[in-house]
């Protein structure tokens, strides 16, 4: 379905797996935004059609979401938990599909994501939405730039014509485009996980399966004191070294103990300092042209 060589538009409708409750540790203040957005969305219909609003506000038809905030933190997988709030169906599209659909044929194969979206009621989701939402280039060197804003064009025009929910998430918010920022109606924000955040996250992910050397509960306040700094991913990314850890070490009563947590913990920080800067170049890069052109497999 990626192939290069089709360029034919098809489009995965996928059912969400979670809900924003079930599924998603979320800050209070994050948490407060998504009950605001999900309530302006189920009074949608009253304000916009029984009390006769969308006669004067034609463009408020739909429902533009941004989530932005550093890597990690969840935003993909609250996208999806959304819809499942909403019992709405959803439209992934990330990078690969911007790579291999969108080339050559972007304005049209936006247009086409809308137009599915719409006949399926489906929650449209752009992944990784720096680029799209980057600035439109006013010194365009012609060729590939001219395609970035044609693509950034269709999509404002699109966002305005469309009475769905749309979905942005970012790691990078700084250099959106003020057309777009006008446009989205609620800028939700994600952060590393506090304190409290980090317990309900390890609570999560240590899943009743698995066989603790400790008891429960200290083990988790333990964790989660020892994890400031770490996103949501990387906490199940230490989980991921420290299980066959305790499994390697002894395989007749293998059992989970806070070495095993605490060195894999050491193991991710000292990656996020030594390997790349990470973080930094998501920062610097998201949003330039030349990333523009990296996403949409242009690049010289
Ligand atoms: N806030 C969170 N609540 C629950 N799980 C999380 C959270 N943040 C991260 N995770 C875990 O990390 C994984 C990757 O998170 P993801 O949604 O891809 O982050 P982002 O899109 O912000 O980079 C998730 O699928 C989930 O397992
Ligand atoms: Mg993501």
């Amino acid at each position: 379905m990626t192939d290069r060589h089709h360029k034919q538009t098809t489009y995965e409708v996928r059912d969400p797996t979670t809900t924003l409750e079930k599924g998603v540790v979320l800050s209070l203040e994050t948490r407060r935004m998504f009950e605001e957005a999900i309530g302006a969305m189920r009074h949608h219909k009253t304000i916009y059609s029984d009390w006769g609003f969308g006669d004067v506000d034609p463009t408020g038809r739909n429902m533009i979401l941004n989530l932005y905030g550093p890597p990690g933190t969840g935003k993909t997988l609250a996208a999806e938990a959304l819809a499942g709030t909403l019992a709405r169906k959803y439209i992934h599209i990330g990078i690969s599909e911007l790579e291999s659909k969108f080339v050559g044929e972007t304005a049209k194969n936006i247009s086409a994501a809308f137009q599915f979206a719409a006949s399926e009621g489906a929650l449209l989701f752009f992944d990784e939405a720096d680029t799209l939402l980057g600035a439109r280039l006013s010194t365009v060197t012609q060729g590939i730039d001219n395609e970035i804003n044609a693509m950034r064009s269709t999509l404002l025009i699109e966002l305005e014509r469309f009475e769905g929910v749309v979905v942005f998430a970012t790691n990078f918010a700084k250099n959106y485009d003020s057309a777009f920022v006008s446009r989205i109606r609620y800028h939700i924000e994600f952060k590393l996980p506090d304190l409290p955040s980090r317990k309900l996250l390890w609570q999560r992910m240590l899943v009743p399966g698995v066989p603790l050397a400790e008891e429960r509960d200290s083990l988790i306040d333990r964790c989660a004191a020892e994890s400031e700094g770490l996103s949501g991913r990387e906490i199940r990314t230490v989980l991921r070294t420290a299980f066959p850890r305790a499994l390697v070490e002894s395989s007749e009563q293998p059992m989970v103990r806070w070495e095993h947590i605490s060195t894999a913990i050491s193991d991710v920080r000292m990656a996020n300092n030594n390997v790349g800067s990470r973080r930094q170049e998501q920062t610097t890069n998201a949003g330039s042209v030349e990333h523009a052109r990296q996403m949409l497999g242009l690049a010289k």
